[in-house]
């Protein structure tokens, strides 16, 4: 995939014994917004943490680049990813026409947390 040749730090897989359990696609934008693209974790890895630890360790590469905020978006049924956001200091809000006319999606933003924040 494109995203993981051209974003290789930002592009990020958690593997184990049994598999990769999550992984995390995103880069940082000229003008230092750090945005995921995607992020999923393994039903049987669901509810460890390991979402969380997967932004972590974006986030660390992000500040690398000099971002200042952070950005994703999910569709507006995705209960379960707005929930998971709010959850790690995201404001959720719902942008009428993101993905063309009448296809709203949930755009989740929070700044960039200082070095050595508690996730
Ligand atoms: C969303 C997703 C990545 C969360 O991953 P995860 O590994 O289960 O998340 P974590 O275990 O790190 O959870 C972190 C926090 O989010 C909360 N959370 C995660 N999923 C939740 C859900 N479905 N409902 C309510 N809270 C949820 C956890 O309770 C936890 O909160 P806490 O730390 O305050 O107790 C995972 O459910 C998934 O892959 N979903 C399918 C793909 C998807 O929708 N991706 C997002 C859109 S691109």
């Amino acid at each position: 995939m494109t995203l993981v040749h051209e974003f290789p730090s930002t592009c990020l897989v958690a593997r184990a014994d049994d598999g990769v359990r999550g992984y995390l696609l995103g880069f940082v934008t000229p003008t230092g917004t750090g945005y995921v693209h995607l992020i999923a974790t393994r039903d049987d890895a669901r509810g460890t943490g390991l979402g969380r630890r997967l932004w972590g360790a974006f986030t660390d590469a992000a500040r690398r680049q000099s971002a200042q905020r952070l950005k994703a978006i999910t569709s507006v049924q995705n209960t379960g990813s707005i929930a998971f956001h709010r959850s790690l200091g995201f404001t959720a809000r719902i942008v009428e026409d993101y993905d063309g006319p009448g296809r709203p999606m949930v755009v989740f933003d929070r700044l960039l947390p200082a070095e050595g924040a508690v996730w």
